[in-house]
């Protein structure tokens, strides 16, 4: 691994951290003005870093090759490409947000797979936000920096994103998932411990290759948008179960009409988890977790046979329960399963997948970890 005095020629002021995380419950619910219950992973991206006073901010990942420099001053929405993007958009919306950042030297390191699901591009915009203001010594409340990193995923990168994979990258707690309303702009931390109840959380990367994911994601916001403007709400946060029935009628598209009726029974399901949490029923929650899976795969349309393999393969191996999490299309899916089950279960997917000729999946271990901070 190079260090950083052998890719900068100096010494680094600190090394500040990012996690990745996997989401309960709560899918495609984040730009609908919903509720979503994300934790935090272990993996993490690690950006050490130096400041400087000329203006130009330098990247470097122990990933990829040589150092790209841009400076501060020049920097539009396209101006930066490839990896660099992300580093790019998190100094241009500090930039434009007023905050003196003068400029750095930033060496990224990395054990969160990317393309995986696990929110690698919202730990990088946040793990570069955080090095960029901690080199200053500007304190930032973390949702605000969560803010500012969505708006540069949304205006920079050009992606439609919601506020979740941030959101969970800055604000999660060790022990805890973070139980999120967007509309409220309100957060709560839930204890999270499976293994006081018997249970583990499997977390396992499908390793299927994301298909047209971009331009799904983006046709899936649209359409609920579309949705909320005919039913005349701000976002489909406004319809509840009980007036569930009603906006469907209401639709004239029966695409839009499924993609509806996933967002808000999701956003039920995120409550009703909640509250078995609260009450110490975790393993009750696993029904949550499958019913959002049946949804996810039949009315929001976002999963591929990869997932709905690996899904069905642990439940007939015995999980109390299992979805896909993240955006879709690939990715990895989480399984709540008795502990002395998890070995077999994950033994059980191996083998499904090696029957359907898929590529072999990875598991993670899903200790609910903290968010973003300086390391020491
Ligand atoms: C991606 C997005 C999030 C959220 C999820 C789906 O991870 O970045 O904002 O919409 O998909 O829940």
């Amino acid at each position: 691994m190079t260090t950083f005095e052998e890719v900068f020629g100096t010494a680094p002021d600190g090394a500040w951290r990012a996690p990745g995380r996997v989401n309960l419950i709560g899918e495609h619910t984040d730009y609908n003005d919903g509720l979503v219950l994300p934790i935090a992973l272990p993996n993490r991206i690690v950006v050490t870093a130096s400041a400087r006073d000329d203006g130009i901010v330098a990247v470097s990942s122990n990933g990829q090759n040589g150092v790209i420099e841009f400076a501060l001053d020049s920097l539009e929405p396209g101006s930066v490409g490839d990896w660099a993007t992300y580093p790019a958009g998190m100094a241009w919306v500090l930039r434009e947000a007023g905050y003196e950042i003068g400029g750095a030297n930033l060496l990224v390191d990395s054990d969160l797979p990317t393309g995986a699901g696990l929110s690698s591009s919202a730990a990088l915009l946040c793990a570069t936000g955080v090095a960029l203001l901690g080199l200053r010594d500007l304190e930032v409340d973390p949702a605000e920096v969560a803010r500012l990193a969505q708006k540069a995923e949304n205006q920079y990168v050009g992606a439609p994103v919601g506020l979740m994979d941030q959101m969970a990258s800055m604000c999660c707690t060790a022990g805890h998932a973070l139980y999120f309303d967007i509309r409220a702009m309100a957060t709560e931390q839930i204890p999270f411990d499976p293994e006081a109840d018997g249970l583990t959380l499997l977390v396992i990367d499908v390793k299927a290759p994301h298909r047209h994911v971009d331009g799904e994601y983006a046709a899936r916001r649209k359409s609920c948008e579309r949705a909320a403007a005919e039913l005349g709400v701000p976002a489909l946060r406004s319809i509840t179960m009980d007036g569930l029935d009603e906006a469907l009628a209401k639709l004239s598209d029966d695409v839009d009409r499924r993609r509806v009726r996933h967002v808000v029974t999701e956003i039920d399901r995120v409550e009703q988890a909640v509250a078995l949490m609260r009450a110490g029923r975790l393993r009750d929650v696993g029904a949550l977790f499958t019913a959002s899976h049946v949804s996810m795969r039949d009315d929001f349309e976002i999963t591929v046979p990869e997932l709905d393999v690996a899904v069905d393969t642990a439940l007939a191996a015995g999980a109390v329960g299992a979805r896909m999490t993240g955006g879709g299309f690939g990715g990895c899916i989480i399984a709540l399963v008795e502990t002395a089950k998890a070995d077999q279960t994950f033994a059980a997917i191996e083998r499904a997948f090696g029957e359907h000729g898929f590529r072999a999946p990875t598991s993670l271990a899903a200790t609910p970890s903290p968010g973003a901070s300086k390391l020491d």
